[in-house]
């Protein structure tokens, strides 16, 4: 498929697909950071880039972007279609998502956003055939769709989030509505939401978000123990 002579135009290829797929600015900065890890002397060498390398290379540039993972035993009902299907499509650029990272409003924008960029790179055979994506069928795609709603996060309403001048509910609100939308409070008991709180510490951690401090992880749990079901 590829001579070695071509692998420099595959290269370039590669930049230009990404620049399509991901915008500019990325590219630029995939580009530094391929010659930096030398990988781009690799491609050279190899004449390939595959999908391993892809994903490992994204997940490392855009960590801060990208959702991070789940284990996949940890799906809500994991031998359900619509599980399976997220794994097989939805691990090809990155970690395994969580279907509770969006509300069944949101997910749609989210999952036609991912869709779009699948079928740019799945449709792109011959020059990044070796990327190997694979887009869903229309029907997979709404079976994906249907499992990430029925899965999805609730978020809060007005009743559930109570006085927006109790403590804690501001700095609550600004904090927990920078990756998905603010969940409800009556999602988890009081006993529950250390636990859940400090587990979106580190998805802020893996996300690059700036960490709150366990003075405001005490004000926010005070409000969400306040409003708890
Ligand atoms: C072709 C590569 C590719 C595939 C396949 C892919 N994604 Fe993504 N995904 C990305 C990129 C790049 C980003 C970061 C930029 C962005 O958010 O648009 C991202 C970010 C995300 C995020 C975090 C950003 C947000 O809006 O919350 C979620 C969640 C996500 N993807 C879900 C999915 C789901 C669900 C699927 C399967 C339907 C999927 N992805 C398949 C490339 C991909
Ligand atoms: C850095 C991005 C980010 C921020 C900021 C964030 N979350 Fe999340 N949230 C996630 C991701 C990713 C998931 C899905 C994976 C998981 O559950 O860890 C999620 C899922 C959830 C869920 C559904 C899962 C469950 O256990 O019920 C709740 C509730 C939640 N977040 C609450 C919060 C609260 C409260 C805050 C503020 C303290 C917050 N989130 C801030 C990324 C974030």
């Amino acid at each position: 498929m590829i001579t070695r002579n071509d692998t420099k135009g595959e290269a370039i290829g590669i930049a230009m697909l990404l620049m399509m797929g991901l915008g500019i600015l990325l590219v630029g900065g995939m580009m530094m950071w391929m010659m930096g890890s030398g990988m781009m002397g690799k491609m050279m060498q190899d004449g390939m880039m595959d999908q391993n390398h892809m994903k490992e290379m994204m997940q490392e540039m855009m960590s801060g972007r990208l959702p991070p993972g789940i284990r996949p035993e940890d799906l809500p009902e994991p031998d359900s279609t619509g599980a399976q299907l997220l794994v097989r499509y939805c691990t090809q650029c990155h970690n395994l998502p969580s279907p509770a990272m969006h509300t069944a409003e949101d997910w749609p924008r989210v999952e036609a956003r991912m869709l779009a960029r699948e079928r740019m790179m799945a449709g792109m055979h011959g020059m990044m055939q070796m990327m190997d994506i694979q887009a869903p069928s229309k029907e997979e795609e709404r079976t994906i769709l249907a499992y990430l709603q029925q899965h999805a996060l609730r978020p809060a309403s007005p009743e559930t989030l109570g006085s927006p001048d109790a403590p804690g509910s501001a700095l609550f609100r600004r904090t927990c509505s920078q990756c998905h939308a603010l969940p409800d409070p009556r999602l988890h008991t009081a006993d529950e939401w250390p636990g859940v709180v400090d587990r979106m510490r580190k998805n802020m951690e893996t996300m690059g978000k700036p960490v709150f401090t366990n003075q405001e992880r005490d004000e926010i749990l005070s409000y969400l123990k306040q409003q708890a079901r």
